[in-house]
Order: C-alpha cells, then sequence, then structure tokens
C-alpha cells in the first residue's frame, strides 16, 4: 500500500458534538483498489475500520471478511464483520439515514436506553472501477444477542413468546419515557439477550426514531399501535413457516404488548391516592417499581385539600437499579434480571456467613467463593455457550432445584458439575455461529442463498 498515512483532514467537523474524522488516504498506484475519498465519521480512531473492503459492495464481500452470526430481516443489505477481535454490523444504507441513525444511538446509548452501540459512518466509497457506493452505517455486533427469529430452534413456544413481548413492551416504555418515538417497533427491529430466565430486549434499528422533550399521549399510542401491527406480521409469518406452536393466535398475542405496556406505563407513572394512614404505600409502590427495575428519584407527595389523602406521583430513572449496585458492589456487569438473581444469593451469603461483615467486603468474598468459582469451573470449549452472568444464574437456579428434588443441601461444586454435564453441554453456541433448524430464515452470512429482504 503506497497510501500516505499521515493525517489529512478534511471537512473539519463544525458540529462540535460530533466527533472528527479519519484521515482521507489518497491513492496512488491504478489497478489496485484504492480508499478514493474516503469518508469516516468515527467516535474513536480504530485504524482497523480501513482495513475492510470498503470499495466492494456489501453484498460482494468475500467470506473470509464475514462472520457467520445469526441475522434478522431488513429492508437493507447488513453484514457482519470481522473486527479486530470483535465484530461489527455493516448495513448499507443512504447518507441521510447512516447519519440520523449514527447520531440518534449515540444519543440513546447517553441516555442510557439499551440499544446497539454505534462506531462509524463511512461515506464516499466507490470500486475500484469508479462507481459509487452507498455508504454503510456500522454498529458493534451485541454480543450474546439474537434476533427473535434465533430465539428457538423448532418451534416458539408461547410463553416464550410472551417473554419475548414483555421484553419489548419495557424497551418501548423506557425508550418512552426518554422523548423517544420510535416510528417503527418490530420484532425485527430489536434484538434480545437472555436475561435470567427471561429475555432484555435492545433497540437495533434507530432509522426512524426521534427525540423529543417528552412525548404525548398521542405519540406513545401511535407507536404502540405500529408495535402490534408489526408483531401480528411478523407471527403471522412464523405461523405460516410452521414456526410457531399451533394453538398460539398471532393476532391475539400481538395485542398482548398492548396490555403489558400500558400496566407498566401505569405503575412507574401513575398518580396514586390513598389515605393518611396507608402511609406504607409509598414503600410498597417503591418496592414493586424496583422490581421491574426502575429506581426512584424523587416523589411529589402532597396532601389533598381536606387533609385525609395523600397523592404520590414518582419520577421514575432508567431501569438500572439491580445493574448499577452489582456493578457498585462487584464491578460486575450484568443486565438486570441476572443482577437481581445474583445479588439475592449474595445477600443470601452475607446473611449465611459473614452477617457483621461490610456489605462491599461480604460482596468481594462471594465474588471470589462463588462467582468465580463457577465461571472457572466451565471448560474452555463451553464458555462461548453463555456469559458468565447467565452461567451463574444458571448453576444457582440448578443447585436450588437439586437441592429440594433431593431433599439435601447439594455443595456448589457438585452443583456446578452437574449442570455443565446435563445442561450446559446441550446448549447451542450464543456468542459465536449458531445454525439452527431455521437458519434459513434467519440469513446466516455466507450463505449464498439468502435474500435480504
Ligand atoms: N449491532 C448489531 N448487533 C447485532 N445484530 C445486528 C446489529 N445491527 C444489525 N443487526 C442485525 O441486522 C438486522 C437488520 O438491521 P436493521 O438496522 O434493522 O436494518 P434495516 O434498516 O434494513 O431494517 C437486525 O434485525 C439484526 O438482526
Ligand atoms: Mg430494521
Amino acid at each position: 500500500m503506497s497510501e500516505t498515512p499521515d493525517a489529512q483532514w478534511r471537512d473539519e467537523p463544525t458540529d462540535y458534538a460530533q466527533t472528527g474524522k479519519l484521515p482521507r488516504l489518497r491513492s496512488t498506484a491504478s489497478g489496485t483498489p484504492t480508499l478514493g475519498s474516503l469518508n469516516i465519521t468515527a467516535a474513536a480512531t480504530d485504524p482497523e475500520l480501513l482495513d475492510l473492503p470498503w470499495h466492494i459492495a456489501l453484498e460482494h464481500w468475500p467470506a473470509s471478511a464475514l462472520a457467520a452470526l445469526p441475522r434478522g430481516i431488513s429492508r437493507h443489505v447488513v453484514r457482519f464483520a470481522h473486527f479486530g477481535g470483535s465484530v461489527i454490523a455493516v448495513k448499507e444504507t443512504s447518507e441521510h439515514i447512516a447519519r440520523h441513525e449514527y447520531h440518534m444511538l449515540r444519543k440513546l446509548r447517553r441516555l442510557d436506553v439499551p440499544c446497539v452501540e454505534p462506531v462509524a459512518v463511512i461515506s464516499g466509497r466507490s470500486t475500484s472501477e469508479g462507481e459509487e457506493l452507498d455508504p454503510v452505517l456500522v454498529t458493534r455486533h451485541l454480543k450474546f444477542s439474537l434476533p427473535y427469529r434465533a430465539l428457538f430452534s423448532q418451534t416458539l413456544r408461547r410463553d416464550t413468546l410472551t417473554r419475548l413481548i414483555d421484553a419489548q413492551a419495557l424497551l418501548l416504555v423506557r425508550l418512552h419515557l426518554i422523548g423517544f418515538y420510535w416510528g417503527d417497533v418490530s420484532l425485527s427491529n430489536t434484538l434480545f439477550r437472555r436475561d435470567a430466565g427471561s429475555f432484555a430486549a435492545y433497540l437495533v434499528d434507530a432509522e426512524t426514531g426521534e427525540l423529543y422533550p417528552e412525548l404525548s399521549v398521542g405519540q406513545r399510542e401511535y407507536d404502540l399501535e405500529i408495535a402490534r401491527v408489526n408483531i401480528a406480521g411478523e407471527l403471522m409469518d412464523l405461523a405460516e413457516g410452521g414456526l410457531i406452536e399451533e394453538k398460539v393466535d398471532p393476532l391475539a398475542t400481538s395485542e398482548l404488548i398492548m396490555d403489558s405496556y400500558r400496566r407498566l406505563w401505569s405503575e412507574l407513572t401513575e398518580q396514586e391516592s390513598f389515605e393518611l394512614g396507608e402511609r406504607w404505600r409509598v414503600g410498597a409502590r417503591i418496592r414493586r417499581l424496583n422490581d421491574l427495575g426502575f429506581d426512584v428519584e424523587e416523589y411529589a407527595i402532597r396532601t389533598a385539600a381536606n387533609g385525609t389523602q395523600i397523592q404520590l406521583q414518582p419520577k421514575v430513572v432508567d431501569a438500572g437499579h439491580h445493574s448499577r449496585r452489582l456493578l457498585r458492589l462487584t464491578g460486575l456487569d450484568a443486565q438486570q434480571n441476572q443482577a437481581r438473581r445474583l445479588l439475592n444469593d449474595m445477600d443470601a451469603y452475607r446473611v449465611d456467613n459473614n452477617p457483621d461483615l461490610d456489605e462491599d467486603f461480604s460482596a468481594h468474598l462471594w465474588v471470589k467463593e462463588v462467582f468465580e468459582p463457577i465461571v472457572r469451573a466451565v471448560p474452555r470449549d463451553l464458555s462461548g455457550k453463555l456469559e458468565p452472568a447467565e452461567v451463574v444464574h444458571e448453576v444457582l437456579e440448578h443447585r436450588w432445584y437439586m437441592s429440594e428434588r433431593e431433599d439435601r443441601n447439594v455443595p456448589l461444586a457438585e452443583a456446578v458439575q452437574s449442570y455443565l454435564d446435563d445442561e450446559l453441554r446441550h446448549r447451542r453456541d450464543e456468542a459465536e455461529i449458531m445454525l439452527t433448524a431455521d437458519a434459513r430464515t434467519i440469513g446466516i452470512d455466507g450463505d449464498a442463498d439468502y435474500q435480504s429482504t
């Protein structure tokens, strides 16, 4: 390569919220693919970005550059590529959309909403023949995440579906609380990660999203209606392909999102009145909100004119209560339900072993004596199957069921071994490639037959 590596800045960013651009590389020798006037907007300079074959249309990228991971249905051409030690998702789209989505995802990340992480927008692409290529949006592949069609290997069971929809509703509520109107809510635009037996949903496609200081009821209801219609379509599609349990009614199931969303929304935002003597209700409400994974930053308590009633209006903040407590105590980064499960065990551990110890110190001991030994016990060839926090959660569950079944206190080491042999070994690998029975329906990169829609 004969490009000059020195930085040659052009288009100094004038929007200072936006980050700088990588140097433009000039081409010299003809015949070799050149980078032309490639223009990269990225938050951090990742020089590896320049190693990818931007002069080739995404559809024709060589299999060697691609990472074989399940991908959801999309309008645009989307591919996963190896990038340093990790994986990125590359989407070919218009410059306007790519930039809008890039900046929107950055804002959402700052607001602590679960969504994919934007890496770069790359424009000014052309082939070595000089033919223009569409700009791309690059995001980091969300590890251990699965498109909904890859969450099941044969048929989707009704209760799995309900849990998916609950996760989707919670995501929508969180987005609406911060003033984000999605505009294209669907299972396809959401990624799911297992979270202690249920699912955590992440926004993947922000193309149609808009941020407002606050959403009106009309905007929220409209988004919800879009969700219902899209989910109904997606479920009918699954039903037609025989991928869903027969007893599931796609239309009725899609309506679950309305209930689930509204219940959450009112629990989180509604004003509540009660008699002065029922003050315990303040605490009860806060506990319920915490259980849903939300913190109460402040609440307004007012006594009504006649002085016999209290009105409570909580102001909830992002759903990070358990995750943050776990992170603060142990440095472990887990999802909400995982964190809650691990914290329960940690609290129980403290009561049993060192009730007089400081919370922080006991947490440290728990990590060393419970968490780490479990993670270390997972042989290398199995460690890609589930993320560590999920494995620990499952081992703790497994131990509990074993103890109950055998009516004795099963030691941790024994529970771990039994879990590895009886459960984890039979799992599909979720960090890496997953070729499942429905692989044809989810589009595996590198599969020549795959047509993106
Ligand atoms: N960062 C990412 N991590 C994991 N999967 C991703 C990522 N970005 C895209 N995908 C996958 O690609 C699919 C299509 O992406 P999306 O942004 O929805 O494209 P489109 O705008 O064409 O609908 C998603 O459903 C998802 O399965
Ligand atoms: Mg999409």
